[in-house]
């Protein structure tokens, strides 16, 4: 019998802590449908604008009216299929590697690499702030977990030299972190891997399309072309389309497929995300305007953000946290954007720190200067009236 749940969720409103859905009608774009009014969408991971692109649409159907609606089964039993092959291929040649695999998520993509890679007699080092999905694989990997400070390279390196009777060892990072928008000091990192003979795992979930003069991610923003033994990635951003994807080595793939649990006992990702993600691959290759376009954006708000004096963390992308605190406060800042047709959501703990309640701002190619000029005004107005 259910236990009776009342309780929980009455602490959880009382916390300033309950979460609701908000229904969206329409496609995913700069404006969205809801509650029969327009919003200016400012919290979105569809960095590019790719979800509702007619290109990415048309082979999505394509491969609808070709394929069907579903995989029906798991990879390895009937459920691959020529757009997954076909994805694979493209990952591993955009992204530099031997090899990738594709997964009906990013959460499952982490969960899966991990868990594959390291068991009880390893040991991973994960930076504080890493993604929820990296934190589970760490916990169901049942491997040991050294949590190192958010991006303290020096500290992980102490940790490193200490924890060494390990089978195998595992540093994971996020490359753009999610809720904070810094990218993790990947050249140390490798550095440290390869000093340590550590391997190093790369979550470039929100990195890939953006950064890099050729939009290859975090990697490619800092020169890397090795040292990062398994490149995570996500259909899910600003592809805006579906699906988690692991790149690396052809035996990192092939022990992915025979030891991935979330791989082996799920069903593989539909074949239209497959196309869509291939054709969003194809636009950041042939389109870099709206990456460009992107960048410029996230220039002109950063500036009129930083005259408006807010604490915008430690940014450096597309995802610019305004630190506000109190979780209460960040909701009612939020409600009071809503109100005036602007749709930035508050995050609050557990998925930020404690006193770190923030709103979570994230800009599109799409955006034009007047969005981000009303966006900018009423920050000014919530900023005469709470601070
Ligand atoms: C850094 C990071 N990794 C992984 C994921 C999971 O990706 P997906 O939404 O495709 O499951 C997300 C987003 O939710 C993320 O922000």
């Amino acid at each position: 019998m259910l236990p009776p749940l009342h309780q929980e969720l009455e602490d959880l409103k009382s916390q300033g802590l309950y979460r609701t859905t908000r229904l969206v009608k329409g496609p995913q774009d700069r404006h969205v449908q809801i509650d029969g009014r327009d919003f200016l969408l400012f919290c979105s991971n569809n960095y590019l604008g790719l979800a509702n692109h007619p290109a990415l649409k048309k082979d999505a159907q394509n491969a609808l009216r070709t394929y069907g609606c579903s995989t029906v089964a798991s990879a390895l039993i009937s459920g691959y299929m020529a757009p997954h092959e076909a994805l694979e291929t493209r990952l591993a040649e955009f992204l530099g590697t031997e090899a990738a695999l594709t997964f009906p998520t990013g959460y499952m993509a982490n969960l899966g690499a991990v868990t594959a890679l390291v068991g009880p007699e390893d040991i991973v080092f994960s930076d504080t702030l890493n993604h929820r999905s990296i934190i589970d694989a760490c916990r169901l990997s049942r491997a040991t977990v050294a949590i190192y400070p958010h991006k303290d390279t020096d500290h992980l390196n102490t940790l490193l030299q200490s924890k060494r009777e390990y089978r195998r060892r595992l540093i994971v990072t996020d490359g753009i972190f999610s809720m904070d928008g810094d990218l993790a000091p990947l050249p140390e990192l490798v550095d440290l891997a390869q000093k340590h003979g550590a391997i190093l795992m790369v979550d470039d979930a929100h990195g890939t399309g953006v950064l890099g003069p050729t939009g290859r991610g975090t990697p490619e923003h800092f020169g890397l072309t090795k040292g990062i033994d398994v490149l995570m990635t996500a259909g899910s951003k600003a592809l805006g389309t579906f699906g988690g994807f692991i790149a690396g080595t052809n035996d990192l793939i092939d022990l992915l497929r025979n030891r991935a649990a979330p791989f082996i006992y799920t069903t593989a990702l539909p074949p239209d995300a497959c196309a869509a993600t291939c054709t969003a691959l194809d636009l950041v290759d042939t389109t870099p305007d709206i990456r460009n376009a992107l960048w410029k954006n996230i220039h002109t708000l950063r500036q009129g953000l930083e005259a408006l004096e807010y604490d915008l963390m430690e940014s450096q992308t597309q995802i610019i946290p305004i630190l506000i605190g109190d979780p209460d406060r960040t909701m009612a800042i939020s409600a009071f954007l809503y109100d005036r047709g602007i749709y930035l959501s508050g995050i609050r703990p557990p998925t930020v720190p404690e006193g770190q309640s923030r709103l979570r701002l994230t800009l599109m190619a799409s955006h034009t200067k007047e969005d981000i000029q009303q966006l900018l005004e009423g920050l000014a107005e919530v900023r005469r009236i709470y601070f």
